[in-house]
């Protein structure tokens, strides 16, 4: 079998959200978040286009899987001597913004959460571990839902800046690897978690979710001006949620459709923060949109001025377009929509399986943009069981991510720069679309089920003997 050869230093890991392990929803002083209210089940992001929704904790109706998630908040040092024991260079988590300011605008920063955080860090160096930390992980305060309606309002770039600068003065000799927004064109998508609003008129669609979008480019580019002058020595990236579009075939107009849809989606925001401009494809989109952008003096030479070091980016399948698709041909529960991809096997969720597609995805980005690239989430959402010895036998997730590494290899031989890997859900974790824990990610089982009930035992299952030997054979031994 051929080997391939990761780049020394290479930064092996596991990533994951602070809404969807710490739990303790509301204790050391915590606000609620949007992943707060959101409850569990495959309706949970249209939950808000419900008459009547108003943001608040309803347990009479609702389930919420994540106020207990995985306990994080009080089992981080179990779970973070799990991963030194695979041998982890790198943990990806996220700060959440309502521990340190719970209502998002207030003066003060909560000390509370401020000193979790860093028993964290120093619990994770006291294992060699280095965190990547995303700044902002689909859990804006409620608070700022509410007030402000997300990121339509300007104001909340003031907050995010308060909020960056408490982090990064408290934190900056800690943390070393930062992240702006988790997945920010996935607000074309699913616009709740990522700006704070949900789309219930066709103005907002449009107007309001690209004015939103300049809030976020114009918060980036603080974040890494920030970043720069208070950590000279750290790295700050975006994160893109990326899959690449296949044309269904090769009539030019399929192809024509699936360039036009990978731009909006895979580009646009890439495009902003790392080339630090608006490319000429939106110029044109907002025009037949009728979007106009308020932008304020200062704003495009910020963005210019502060791009990225580095692309954070999410794989976990790729779409396939036609311009003329029917319902029935497309696929049930692909997140991203597109059609069935007759030459692709799905997760039991629907989402397409495309090893592939993580090599095509990293030629794309670098032939693009040429600075290097960190998968920072992806890995395969299934079903375990645990067998009657006590074991997790997972080949189903040991070979997806060995494909997937594989993919990976090749693409460094294409000459990629590629950071590091960090697969997501290294431990079992509320699933962030469907708020399920039956559908598990993890090399470290956790005993707790949909229903909330469970022990929360953590167990070893069998992929994680096998990525112990990824890391410590740099992806020598696949
Ligand atoms: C990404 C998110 O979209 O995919 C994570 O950044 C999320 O928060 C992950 O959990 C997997 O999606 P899901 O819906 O299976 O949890």
């Amino acid at each position: 079998m051929k080997t391939y050869q990761f780049p020394e230093g290479f930064l092996w890991g596991g990533a994951t959200a602070a809404n969807q392990i710490e739990g303790g929803f509301r204790e050391g002083n915590k606000g609620l978040n949007i992943a707060d209210v959101l409850p569990g089940g495959k309706g949970r992001l249209k939950v808000l286009l419900e008459p009547g929704f108003n943001f608040e904790v309803n347990k009479e109706k609702y389930t919420y899987p994540n106020h207990e998630a995985i306990d994080f908040y009080h089992r981080y040092k179990e779970d973070i001597a799990l991963f030194a024991e695979m041998g982890f260079k790198v943990f990806r988590m996220s700060i959440a913004w309502t521990r340190i300011f719970p209502n998002g605008n207030e003066l003060e920063a909560n000390e509370e959460g401020l000193a979790f955080y860093d028993r964290v860090f120093d619990e994770l160096y006291k294992n060699g571990i280095e965190p990547v930390v995303t700044i902002s992980h689909y859990e804006m305060p409620v608070n700022l839902v509410k007030k402000y309606g997300g990121w339509r309002s300007r104001e909340v770039v003031t907050f995010f800046e308060r909020y960056v600068t408490t982090i990064f003065n408290r934190y900056k000799g800690k943390v070393k690897y930062w992240m702006t927004f988790n997945e920010i064109n996935s607000g074309l998508e699913f616009p709740i978690m990522g700006l704070g609003f949900a789309i219930k008129e066709e103005s907002d669609k449009y107007q309001s979710t690209f004015q939103a979008y300049h809030h976020q480019f114009v918060a980036s580019g603080i974040a890494v001006k920030l970043c720069r002058e208070m950590m000279p020595d750290a790295k700050i990236g975006c994160m893109i949620l990326y899959a690449p579009v296949y044309p269904y075939d090769c009539s030019p107009e399929n192809v024509m459709y699936a360039l036009e849809e990978s731009r909006l989606f895979n580009y646009f925001c890439g495009d902003v923060q790392v080339r630090g401009e608006y490319p000429a494809f939106i110029k044109r989109y907002f025009k037949e949109h009728n979007i106009q952008l308020e932008i304020q003096e200062g704003d495009l030479e910020l963005i210019k001025e502060n791009t990225v070091d580095y692309i954070g980016f999410s794989y976990y399948m790729s779409r396939t377009e036609k311009i003329d698709k029917k319902p029935m041909d497309m696929g049930q529960g692909n997140i991203l929509g597109g059609v069935i991809n007759p030459f692709l096997k799905a997760s039991d969720w629907g989402w397409a399986i495309d090893p592939l597609g993580l090599r095509i995805t990293l030629n794309e980005l670098y032939d693009r943009y040429r600075i290097p690239l960190f998968i920072v989430e992806n890995g395969l959402g299934a079903k375990d069981e645990v067998a009657p010895d006590g074991t997790i036998n997972d080949d189903y997730r040991i070979d997806y991510l060995r494909n997937h590494i594989k993919a990976m290899g090749e693409a460094i031989e294409d000459g990629v720069e590629l950071m590091g890997y960090t697969p997501w859900g290294c431990i079992d974790l509320v699933s962030m679309s469907t708020g399920e824990m039956s559908k598990r990610y993890g090399f470290i089982f956790v005993d707790k089920q949909d229903d909330g009930s469970g022990t929360l035992e953590r167990k070893k299952k069998k992929s994680f003997f096998w990525y112990k030997d990824v890391i410590a054979t740099n992806g020598g031994k696949l």
